[in-house]
């Protein structure tokens, strides 16, 4: 019992005050009394035991939502990147669909074209020799010498006219044959290839390719290799096509800068192979010649597209390497700043 109601309790008890069954009803009271505050006092604990397990059910709820926060956070980043490497598939998809129709497109269209241009150029050859045939003719025959030169000079422009017709006939001709190589399908085989030597070789092959058809050009040339390069399994004829097209773009590109009459210009083409850290071999062509502006920057990659003069370019090589690299599982990618140079960097997946 509370100790102020027992003292309470003990007074009464020793008191001459109040009657026997007075004393009685108050002692009931006190009890009464006592037993409320019993009841009180342990609700207060119950209390105070539901407030302490609240706040430890409050705080484990706080650290449960803040992992969950933190998931969240992660799972969006996630998504981000996922976001991100599917616009960037669908970026690769149009330009692979684009390429792919244009591919068909220039094969059906090539041989189409092939065969009247056979015509054309089988019947002007004809033409060229019924002319001279011709000519030989008139000269036997007995007309007036002033009506032979004049039949003589038309037969002469007639066969003027049947050459023309012939070259540039041929012209379309070699045109044509480009088209039909672009889309032909590779028939070489895939084989361990050493990519060192097969750049090495196809930097000399351009070279003197050029320097076959103009004596004047001249370029440095550099390699950086790495010899630690594994051998790849790849069809060499392709990837030396490929080598090919980009070095003779670089020579063709610093020998133009070269002519525009810089002095202190040093033309210069590099060629450099490495081993990524993730497991690529990367072969990079870097020239500096004039770069290529950014207006054009989008459509080099593009069938036909060539900035060269007539008969200099077919605007075929970029998009026939791009086909090339995509069906080898790698990546051609353009790197460039105008007046400093262009980076053509090829990136083939090892195995
Ligand atoms: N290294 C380079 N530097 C500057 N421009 C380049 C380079 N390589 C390619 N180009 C540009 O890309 C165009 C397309 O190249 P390509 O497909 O090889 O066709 P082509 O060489 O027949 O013109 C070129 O005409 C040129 O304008
Ligand atoms: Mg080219």
């Amino acid at each position: 019992m509370n100790q102020n109601l027992q003292n309470i309790f003990s007074l009464l008890e020793q008191s001459d005050a109040l009657s026997i069954e007075k004393k009685n009803l108050v002692k009931d009271w006190i009890k009464e009394v006592d037993k409320h505050i019993v009841t009180t006092e342990f609700k207060l604990d119950r209390t105070e035991k539901v407030k302490r397990t609240t706040v430890i059910l409050l705080e484990e709820t706080i650290e449960e939502l803040d992992l969950k926060r933190k998931a969240i956070e992660e799972t969006n980043i996630a998504l981000q990147k996922t976001l991100e490497d599917l616009k960037a598939a669908q970026a690769q998809l149009i330009q692979s669909e684009k390429m792919a129709s244009l591919g068909e497109l220039t094969a059906g269209i090539a041989h189409e074209i092939q065969n009247p241009l056979n015509f054309v150029n089988n019947f002007s050859e004809l033409s060229v020799d019924l002319a001279k045939e011709l000519k030989e003719e008139v000269g036997k025959l007995e007309i007036a010498e002033k009506d032979k030169e004049y039949v003589s000079e038309i037969i002469g422009d007639l066969t003027q006219n049947q050459e023309k017709i012939n070259h540039h006939g041929k012209r379309a001709s070699s045109i044509v044959k480009g088209m039909l190589e672009h889309s032909r399908k590779s028939s070489g085989t895939k084989e361990p290839t050493d990519i060192n030597a097969l750049a090495d070789e196809y930097l000399r092959l351009a070279y003197h390719g050029l320097r076959a058809k103009d004596k004047d050009f001249n370029a440095t040339m550099e390699t950086h290799f790495d010899p630690t390069l594994p051998k790849m399994d790849f069809i060499p004829q392709d990837i030396g096509r490929v080598l090919l097209n980009l070095i003779t773009n670089a020579f063709y590109a610093v020998n133009e800068k070269n002519l525009s009459g810089l002095d202190m210009y040093e033309p210069k083409v590099i060629v450099t192979t490495q081993l990524t850290t993730n497991n690529q071999v990367l072969i990079a062509i870097k020239d500096n010649g004039p770069g290529i502006p950014d207006a054009i920057k989008d459509k080099i990659f593009q069938p036909f597209f060539t900035t060269k003069p007539t008969g200099q370019g077919t605007g075929l090589g970029l998009s026939l390497s791009y086909d090339i690299v995509k069906a080898h599982g790698g990546e051609l990618k353009v790197d460039t700043k105008q007046n400093d140079g262009t980076i053509f960097t090829i990136l083939l997946p090892v195995n």
